[in-house]
């Protein structure tokens, strides 16, 4: 298939894409602003707004006694207040907001905000969490077999713990949300969410109107990451309840630093994990208890842990096998979805599992991966009760290890380890399997509209958003594509909630599976109504043999008969004659995922449509002094089934797996003992950077491999991808393992940062001298 470029690419060059903060706005527009909390835990004693109201251009400033509606913006659980009525629960919660007409009037007012806090005491880590119960809701449990009883007879045994960090989104634009005011009680607000629906539903309820008075419109985000999927709703609720109050078009609009620290982030997880198996190393039994950090509300934690404990196997079959999920309540700022959506954190653990029975025996990690492959007719079940279909596990891994010279390069990277003391390389190739579909059921749902205009251009509406993915091009494909006209005929509106009602999130992966579907179907509907109508004209010209509604077929930007093909007009000749027969043409389109559904109380049954599967080998080479790492080259295979449009595919690929790489690498986020955010700002947080990227980096999508019942046999691409970046983790895992000559095991946590690294090599360094001690006290 071609690749069209994005169909914003040109627009996002000259800068002339708009974001929300690019919307002209008129000279009523009031800039608005959010006052958090500065401590993580507090009681407001009390408060006075009154000086900070008197300051010039200061409109309002407002608090949760000037809401209309319900103060509330927990998007499943109703546990997150939209301003704080007394006890304050982290730092970076909302307690009022301010609408100015300058920035300097918003800060100046701020200041004369006088509150008076008690303190009481944070709960600041998972540990302390756990400790005193303090649990967002109660542990989930999925569980298959005995792995109790197969742990005690299994031929060998590890146990260990796991912490996988935190990770911010950082999109390039900040939250941010326009609120224009309308006519009576309407309000027209320009988010930048994942989810309009949703940000459309909590105004309607902070304001107590009828969701028919608001529309949510999004012409695209500059990233979102899932940091979006909830939290870009707190900012769109606070802009409208300053619209509303003041009557004008207010913006608010997050400074860097203020995203960081009231935003939520990757869940930080510490796992503990045991796992039983066989001399070849087979898993016979493992048994998982993943612990989140959820932080002061709810959020999407208990859908992210429930991802993570479905994807605790990764690629590897488990006969008996127990995952435990807690999801930890802290004063930290309500912890959200991010690519991957809970998958990387449980992935983390079975790839260390994995890395480390291979160690245990003494065998290359790639052997022993392979060796645990769900497999193609056995053992192909999953610890749900999912069947691994179309599993394409073997063919990448056959594919893989001979494009990457994997053995070769496992040979040379032990030969460079034998010469040099103070640089060590380390190799790893890492599978990824990533299940598709929301796994709250009934999110797997999406809607369309497809207008056809009498000069033969397309508008397209669908359900979801555009940050940066790809999605409306694939739309913009699929349309073109279903109606036979060249791509230039379709254009793909901004998502608006008052053409598309009801919308999931764009999220899970599924945007173009659930809207290309939707979009597939008005147009189907559309066809079928322009086929009739041309049967009929074509046959009131040729009445000897009549044309059939069925043969009429659209290609090449023309409507003819299949059976006459002399018979045919233009597509844009054709629609003003649908207009003068009084045919519309306008369609909706829908589509719901068959086949899927699963109970979620018993963790059984077949919550996705289908896989995704990728793998990557990764080389590092590790400055065992300082424990800066260089990745040396990136080989990933991945399956996008027929691609829609490989060249945004790969995109996805490049961009999910150097995203996986900051997590596992250098994004560390701190907070000190106060529940206070150290690390926000690009100096004391680092993303990856353009030197972060491996040196040679070879990226390709796997051929042949259509896949069954889905939009023109393509493949969900986003999330999966970021995972692989755990072949670059456990590389520099294999780096530091080198240092001891493979014989000791390192301890190792992700991210593996410089000083992680350092470490661990420290560790290594002393159990050595230990060891050279005993070596000695025995010879003597
Ligand atoms: N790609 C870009 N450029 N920007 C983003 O914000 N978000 C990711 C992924 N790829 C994201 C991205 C996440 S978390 C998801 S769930 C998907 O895109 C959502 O889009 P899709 O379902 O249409 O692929
Ligand atoms: N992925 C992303 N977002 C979600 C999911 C999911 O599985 N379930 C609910 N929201
Ligand atoms: Mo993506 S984390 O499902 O928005």
């Amino acid at each position: 298939m071609h690749s069209p470029p994005h169909e914003s690419a040109a627009k996002h060059v000259s800068g002339e894409a708009v974001y929300i903060d690019d919307i002209r706005a008129d000279e009523q527009l009031l800039v608005g602003r959010v006052v958090y909390s500065p401590h993580a835990h507090a009681q407001i004693k009390s408060f006075d707004l009154s000086e900070a109201k008197k300051i010039l251009g200061v409109h309002a400033v407002l608090c949760h006694k000037d809401i209309p509606g319900h103060n509330q913006m927990g998007p499943v659980v109703k546990d997150e207040l939209c301003l704080a009525e007394s006890e304050l629960i982290c730092v970076g919660q909302a307690m009022f907001v301010i609408a100015a007409e300058t920035e300097d009037q918003c800060l100046e007012a701020e200041r004369r905000i006088k509150v008076e806090y008690d303190l009481l005491e944070p709960i600041l880590t998972i540990e302390k969490a756990l400790e005193r119960n303090s649990l967002l809701g109660p542990p989930r449990t999925m569980k298959r077999g005995d792995p109790d009883a197969t742990i005690k007879s299994a031929p060998h045994v590890i146990k260990g713990e796991l912490r996988t960090g935190a990770q911010e989104h950082w999109y390039l634009e900040t939250q941010v949300c326009l609120c224009v005011p309308g006519e009576g009680k309407e309000i027209n607000v320009y988010s930048s969410t994942q989810h309009p629906s949703e940000t459309q539903t909590l105004i309607a309820e902070l304001l107590g109107i009828g969701k028919n008075e608001v529309v949510v419109e999004v012409r695209r985000m500059g990233g979102a990451f899932g940091g979006k999927e909830t939290q870009g709703n707190h900012t769109a609720c606070w802009a409208a309840l300053l619209c509303w109050h003041t009557k004008r078009p207010v913006k608010i609009r997050l400074f860097r630093d203020d995203d960081q620290k009231i935003t939520g982030k990757r869940h930080r997880f510490l796992s503990h994990y045991e796992v039983g198996f066989d001399n070849e190393g087979r898993i016979l039994a493992a048994k998982y208890q993943l612990n989140s950090d959820g932080g002061c509300a709810t959020d999407l934690s208990f859908a992210i842990m429930e991802r993570a404990m479905l994807h605790a196997d990764n690629a590897y079959y488990a006969p008996n096998m127990e995952v435990v999920g807690r999801v930890c309540k802290t004063n930290l700022p309500s912890n959200t979805a991010f690519r991957g959506f809970g998958g990387p954190q449980g992935m983390a653990v079975a790839e260390t599992v994995v890395d480390r029975i291979a160690r245990h025996l003494k065998k290359d990690s790639a052997e022993i991966r392979r060796k645990n492959f769900y497999g193609l007719d056995s053992n192909n079940v999953t610890h749900y009760g999912e069947a691994v279909e179309n599993n394409h596990l073997f063919i990448i891994y056959d594919q893989l290890v001979k494009s990457s010279d994997y053995w070769q390069r496992r040979n040379e990277i032990n030969e460079f380890n034998a010469a040099n003391e103070f640089y060590k390389k380390g190799l790893a190739l890492t599978p990824v399997k990533f299940g598709i579909s929301f796994t709250t059921t009934f999110l797997n749902q999406a809607g369309a509209l497809v207008n056809v205009y009498k000069d033969g251009t397309i508008l397209v509406n669908h359900g979801g958003t555009e940050m940066g993915q790809g999605l409306h091009t694939k739309m913009q494909q699929v349309a073109a594509a279903e109606f036979g006209v060249s791509l230039g005929r379709v254009k793909v509106n901004a998502t608006n909630t008052s053409k598309i009602p009801n919308t999931s999130a764009t999220a899970a992966s599924a945007g173009t599976d659930l809207n290309g579907m939707a979009v597939k179907n008005a147009v189907d509907t559309l066809k079928s109504r322009i086929a009739e109508t041309m049967s009929q004209v074509f046959t009131e010209k040729h009445p000897n043999p009549p044309t059939n509604k069925q043969d009429i077929a659209f290609q090449n930007d023309m409507i003819f008969d299949l059976m006459h093909p002399e018979r045919k007009i233009a597509f844009a000749d054709a629609m003003p004659l649908m207009q003068l027969r009084q045919v519309s043409l306008s369609a909706t389109g829908y589509y719901k995922t068959p086949g899927i559904g699963w109970d979620k109380e018993k963790g059984w049954g077949r919550p996705f449509h289908y896989y995704a599967f990728g793998m990557c080998v990764s080389e590092v080479v590790v400055d065992v002094l300082t424990g800066r790492h260089t990745n040396l080259r990136t080989d990933i295979l991945h399956d996008a089934g027929d691609s829609l449009n490989p060249l945004i595919d790969l995109g996805q690929v490049e961009g999910g797996y150097v995203q996986g790489v900051g997590w596992c690498t250098t994004e560390e986020i701190k907070w000190d003992d106060k529940g206070n955010l150290m690390t926000h700002s690009p100096d004391t947080y680092k993303i990856p950077s353009v030197q972060d990227i491996p040196k040679d980096f070879r990226v390709a999508l796997l051929e042949n491999v259509p896949n069954p019942n889905t939009i023109r046999r393509s493949k969900a691409v986003a999330e999966p991808p970021l995972m692989l970046a755990l072949s670059t983790w456990l590389a520099m895992k294999d780096a530091v393992s080198a240092v001891a000559n493979h014989e000791i095991e390192p301890e190792f946590s992700l991210p593996a940062t410089n000083e992680v690294i350092v470490l661990s090599v420290e560790g290594l360094k002393k159990q050595m001298s230990g060891r050279d001690v005993e070596v000695l006290i025995k010879k003597e």
